[in-house]
């Protein structure tokens, strides 16, 4: 029986840009069209929850509309090969909805609200649909706010994401710009990685290691490349 492969894939909005769902700093990304400060910032909630509210509800709309991508699909595909552990920066359930089991969200997932007062972590609430009620209690007495880290908030899952990299044999780094700290630190805990991708359109132009091979593709067409490579490879 041949060893199964441990796979890491590290995604970003990238993976989600095929379903329709705009990244943040591509031109006409989010990040574009909202002021970081007004929407996606413990102050911003501060100051009007409601307007961070309805941020948020309006994409969960498109969320909720959108259907997972060949990429998507791709990564489930590369169970056939191994145990697969998807670690995304993401905040949509594209990643379950095409079948993924195994997905550890680092900024949240838009499909949960959490409490808004000091015990934000200690439970979930799925959001029925895509609208979180402005007037929704958590049973803390706080309002609920969508379980979403925020800018200068701390990222609860990045110690047990640090904890699996080192086991990874295989990483696949898919639609990421790589900006985003603590996130995009976590690369380096990949010490084992002997085979090393990273798939993004604008690959070439990421500040990356020399031990990543660089696919200039989208990610649908990039995961297949690689699902052939690693096939090849380990068959
Ligand atoms: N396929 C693959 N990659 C793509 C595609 C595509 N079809 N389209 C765009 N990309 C790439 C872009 O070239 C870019 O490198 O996806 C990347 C998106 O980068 P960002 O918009 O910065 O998104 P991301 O890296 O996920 O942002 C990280 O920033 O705003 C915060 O919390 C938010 O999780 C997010 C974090």
């Amino acid at each position: 029986m041949k060893s199964m492969l441990n796979i890491v894939v590290f995604s970003g909005a990238g993976m989600s840009a095929e379903s329709g769902i705009q990244t943040f700093r591509d031109s006409n990304g989010l990040w574009e069209n909202h002021r970081i400060e007004d929407v996606a910032t413990p102050q911003a909630w501060q100051k009007d929850p409601d307007l961070v509210t309805s941020f948020y509800n309006e994409r969960r709309k498109s969320v909720i509309l959108a259907k997972p991508n060949n990429a998507h699909e791709g990564v489930v595909e590369l169970e056939e090969l191994g145990d697969v552990l998807v670690i995304t920066q993401n905040i949509d359930d594209l990643h379950e909805r095409a079948g993924s089991s195994n997905v550890l969200h680092l900024h949240g997932n838009i499909r949960l609200a959490k409490s808004s007062g000091p015990d934000q972590e200690k439970a979930y609430y799925p959001i029925n649909g895509w609208k979180l009620d402005n007037t929704s209690v958590c049973p803390d007495g706080y309002r609920l706010r969508p379980h979403v880290v925020w800018f200068g908030e701390e990222v609860p899952s990045y110690e047990k994401a640090a904890e699996l990299l080192p086991s990874a044999d295989v990483l696949i780094v898919i639609g990421t710009s790589l900006q985003v700290y603590p996130a995009a630190g976590l690369l380096q805990f990949a010490t084992n990685a002997q085979q090393k991708f990273i798939i993004d359109p604008k690959a070439d132009q990421l500040d990356i290691p020399s031990d990543f091979i660089k696919l200039n593709a989208t990610a649908s067409d990039g995961m297949s490349t690689v699902i052939r490579e690693l096939k090849k490879r380990n068959s």
